[in-house]
């Protein structure tokens, strides 16, 4: 009986250690930032500094990558797309020469404005003169920041045993977007081989509304138009556990849904101008949204022209103090959220 014991005893404690050893994720804590929305511009006679502070972009985009090259234990950095103003080739190479800058690895996705927009006749006269570009511009401009070769999506390993995935959620045409058949059918097969990987999926468009006010009709283009397929897909596979978007420019209270958690990056370029720096560990994931200094100048302008733009109120009749509060709420500062599958 007691040598039965024993035996039992020895086999438990045996699996406990080689197995918690073979199942625990493979990293320890990892630190990364997130900038988004930088939508660099030259300044020109169709940019203005308003609720995008265009003609300040560089400045704003450039201050970021300063601030987050200063991090020491910093292991990459993920651009969440809008990364130019509307794909033009000079901010494209502008962009380029700007990202090589970062000391760390960076990983870049294509936002809506990755895909030059159709001159809007008499609305926008200053774009008609434009020269558009094709998005996969910016996918050849950007190789080796997470895109290899013309796929305009991607996924990375950039520390052992975190997967990160970059989706093309763009849609030619309009501000709103999808994600592929093509690019349904590659997402999954990646899942599928690498399900002992932590996995952060990065898009640009929102996959889920955050607060009730974000279901505005006029909103509508911040969200996939197959939000629900992509979701199914996430929720399909335990090791996804985080899904990042920019597209909204500010940073919101993140939302979990079975499991897996939606979280929203702040723009540059937008009241209050910021990026965000996040620490993954086995069992979290944590961030903080950090502002940038720039010059009061552009505080003022920034601030000015996004409490009177009545597009970005949360309500109809909502004031500026009221829409002030709305996105300088503290709630979603810091924040923290478990990673879904626990090994
Ligand atoms: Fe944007
Ligand atoms: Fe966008």
């Amino acid at each position: 009986m007691v040598r039965k014991f024993w035996e039992f005893f020895l086999v438990t404690v045996f699996v406990l250690v080689f197995m918690g050893g073979t199942l625990a994720w493979a990293f320890q804590e990892v630190k990364f930032a997130v900038i988004s929305d930088p939508h660099v511009s030259y300044p020109a006679a169709n940019t203005k500094d308003s609720v995008k502070m265009e003609d300040s972009s560089v400045d704003l985009f450039k201050e970021a990558i300063e601030r987050v090259n200063a991090i020491p234990d910093l292991d990459f950095v993920i651009l969440a797309g809008d990364l130019t103003k509307d794909a033009e080739p000079w901010n494209v190479d502008l962009l380029r020469e700007m990202v090589e800058e970062i000391r760390v690895p960076a990983y870049a996705v294509l936002g809506n404005h990755e895909v030059s927009p159709i001159p809007v006749k008499d609305k926008e006269p200053a774009l008609a003169t434009m020269i558009g570009s094709s998005k996969y511009n910016v996918v050849f401009a950007l190789q080796g920041y997470g895109f290899q070769g013309s796929q305009s999506y991607w996924s990375a390993e950039p520390v052992p045993g975190v997967l990160l995935i970059g989706l093309d959620t763009t849609s030619v045409g309009t501000w709103g977007g999808k994600v592929s058949r093509a690019q349904l059918a590659w997402l999954e097969k990646q899942l599928f081989a690498n399900q002992d990987k932590l996995t952060i999926v990065v898009g640009h468009h929102l996959l889920v509304p955050f607060r009730e006010e974000e279901k505005k009709a006029d909103w509508k283009n911040f969200y996939l138009d197959n939000a629900d397929e992509v979701i199914a897909l996430f929720e399909k596979y335990p090791q996804v556990s985080f899904y990042l978007s920019g597209h909204r420019h500010v940073s919101t209270v993140p939302v979990e849904k079975n499991g897996i958690w939606y979280v929203e990056n702040a723009s540059t370029l937008t009241y209050p101008m910021s990026y965000t720096v996040y620490t993954l560990t086995p069992k979290e994931l944590s961030y903080e949204v950090v502002r940038l200094e720039a010059t009061p100048e552009i505080w003022e302008v920034a601030k000015k022209t996004m409490l009177e733009d009545p597009w970005w109120k949360p309500s109809e009749n909502a004031t500026p103090e009221a829409t002030q509060a709305y996105y300088e709420a503290s709630e979603f500062v810091k924040y923290s959220m478990p990673v879904r599958f626990q090994k």
